[in-house]
Order: structure tokens, then C-alpha cells, then sequence
């Protein structure tokens, strides 16, 4: 697997690759990889030619009191990862290296997606994700790129993007991948005490709860919220930040239960704000 710490190598290779004819698909992630990201890896390496991955934890995605500094990283880790599931190429830039001195253009969403959800916590998040993916599609010129349902508004925002701004590529969504436990598994899991890590169970029993009671005929998604919103509180160590039914293309709030409907959750767990979601199918 080649390694790429500057834009140039992997345009250069990517370019090698499609004067081949080789198809080229992309997984963005931040690193301090999971099982998670190798699905994403896994889908890529069987519906595309060459894979390439990026590792990279982007400043302009994280607010103020957020936590940039400490978020977990092993490069080694991901580079055995990434090798082990079949990846080409992985991007490590160094943050001067995407974002080089005066550098001042960014992609925004203007509408209410990027303000609802996760954005009512963190205004500016979405802006850093639209400028960041914008750059590594331009970077690395993909087929498809890949991206977990486990951040269903990023996932929302970004396909908005691509027809928004023409990029034409394939935005494939990925399933969420799960601890055995039903946690779902996220990079930042890492930040809870073992009696956090308990705790952080509501999550994923509030998701199954609502899988539940749409298996069951209820069609009131603010009834669902309401019974998920019930459960969480019951935890001690758990504070909502939001409970929501929304559509899952438009994120606007919707009442009845249909297809595509998206109930996303955040909560903290002590100091560790973790999401879940799950969307409505047929
Ligand atoms: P990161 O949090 O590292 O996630 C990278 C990709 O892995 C995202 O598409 C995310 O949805 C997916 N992912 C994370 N946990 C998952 C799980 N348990 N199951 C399935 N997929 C999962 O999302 C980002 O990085 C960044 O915002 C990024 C898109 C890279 C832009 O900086």
C-alpha cells in the first residue's frame, strides 16, 4: 500500500490508475480506525478497481471547545488496518498541506440542514466537512467515495453537495457497524470509563426500542421520540442533546413514519457526546 503525504502523489498515481481504465473509489476518515471505517474500505475494494483511503483529522471541523488536541490517533494502526482490508493508497497529509497560509474559500450548505441535529451544537462543523470532502474529491478525482450511515446528517449534506456542485461521483452509503454489545462504534468510544462505556448502552437500546415500535405498527415518530427520549433519560451518566425524527434526504422534522425516515439521537455520555441513529425502510 503507498503511502501519500502530498497532493501531487496522489494525483500523479491516480492519474497512472486512470490511464489504465481503472475505476477508483475513496473512503474519507479522520483516522484511529475501527470496524467501522474497514466496511467502508471493504465495500470500495469490491465495487472499485483501486481504493484509496484518507487519514486525516481536520481542523476546520471542529469548533472552539472541541476536541481537536486529543482526538485519538495511531497512524501505524490504520496503515496495518487499511493494508489488511485491500486499500491502494492511503492520503496523510499534513494540515499545511490542505490548508495552505491565506487559505480563506469554503463550501457551505446555506439551507437549514447543516443548523439542525448535530449543527445546533456545532455551527460550524458541517462547513469544515463540505470544505474538506470538496478537496479530497478534487484531490482525488474518485468513482464513488463511501460514507457511514452512522453520521446521517454528514451523509445528507454530502449528497446534497454532490448534486449541488456537479462533482459526479457516487455517494454509497455504508451501514452502521456495531459493538456485540449494540454500541456503535466510533473513534471516540475510546474517551469512556468503563462505567461510561456501560452507560453508553441507551444509545443503541433507544435505536432498537424505535425499531421496535415501528415493528410494531406505531406510526407517530414524536411517540417514538418521546419513548426514546423516556429510556435515555432513565441513565444517570447520559444528558440529551437531541432526540429527532427527520427526513432523511431534507432533514426537515417530520410527524408520521415512512420510508427514509431518519431517527437520529446525541448524547452525552459524561463529557463524550456519541450519536446513533437508524432509518425507516420500507
Ligand atoms: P470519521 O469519523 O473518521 O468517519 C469516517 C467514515 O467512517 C464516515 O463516513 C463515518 O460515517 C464512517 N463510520 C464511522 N463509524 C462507523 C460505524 N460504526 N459504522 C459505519 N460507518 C462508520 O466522518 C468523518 O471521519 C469526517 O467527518 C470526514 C468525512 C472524514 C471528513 O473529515
Amino acid at each position: 500500500m503507498k503511502i501519500a503525504t502530498k497532493i501531487s502523489e496522489v494525483r500523479a498515481q491516480v492519474r497512472e490508475w486512470k490511464m489504465q481504465g481503472l475505476t477508483v473509489g475513496l473512503v474519507p476518515t479522520m483516522g484511529y480506525l475501527h470496524e467501522g471505517h474497514a466496511s467502508l474500505v471493504r465495500k470500495s475494494v469490491s465495487m472499485c478497481d483501486r481504493t484509496v483511503a484518507s487519514v486525516f483529522v481536520n481542523p476546520t471541523q471542529f469548533g472552539p471547545n472541541e476536541d481537536l488536541d486529543t482526538y485519538p490517533r495511531d497512524f501505524d494502526h490504520d496503515c496495518a488496518l487499511l493494508e489488511k482490508e485491500g486499500c491502494d493508497m492511503v492520503f496523510h497529509p499534513d494540515p499545511s498541506e490542505m490548508y495552505p497560509e491565506g487559505f480563506c474559500t469554503y463550501v457551505e450548505n446555506l439551507s437549514d440542514m447543516p443548523k439542525t441535529l448535530c449543527g445546533k451544537t456545532r455551527p460550524i462543523h458541517f462547513r469544515g466537512v463540505c470544505t474538506v470532502v470538496s478537496k479530497l474529491f478534487h484531490i482525488v478525482t474518485p468513482d464513488k467515495a463511501f460514507f457511514g450511515q452512522k453520521d446521517a446528517q454528514q451523509l445528507a449534506i454530502v449528497r446534497r453537495m454532490v448534486a449541488d456542485l456537479s462533482f459526479g461521483i457516487e455517494i454509497v452509503g455504508c451501514p452502521i457497524v456495531r459493538e456485540e454489545d449494540g454500541l456503535a462504534k466510533s473513534s471516540r468510544n475510546t474517551y469512556l470509563s468503563p462505567e461510561e462505556r456501560k452507560a453508553a448502552l441507551v444509545l443503541s437500546k433507544a435505536v432498537f426500542l424505535g425499531q421496535k415500535m415501528i415493528r410494531e405498527g406505531q406510526k407517530d415518530a414524536d411517540a417514538i421520540v418521546a419513548a426514546q427520549r423516556e429510556l435515555i433519560m432513565k441513565e444517570p451518566l447520559a444528558r440529551i442533546d437531541y432526540v429527532s425524527a427527520v427526513d432523511g434526504s431534507t432533514l426537515e422534522p417530520v410527524k408520521e413514519v415512512k420510508k427514509d425516515v431518519l431517527f437520529a439521537m446525541a448524547v452525552y455520555i459524561g463529557k463524550t457526546r456519541l450519536i446513533d441513529n437508524f432509518s425507516v425502510e420500507a
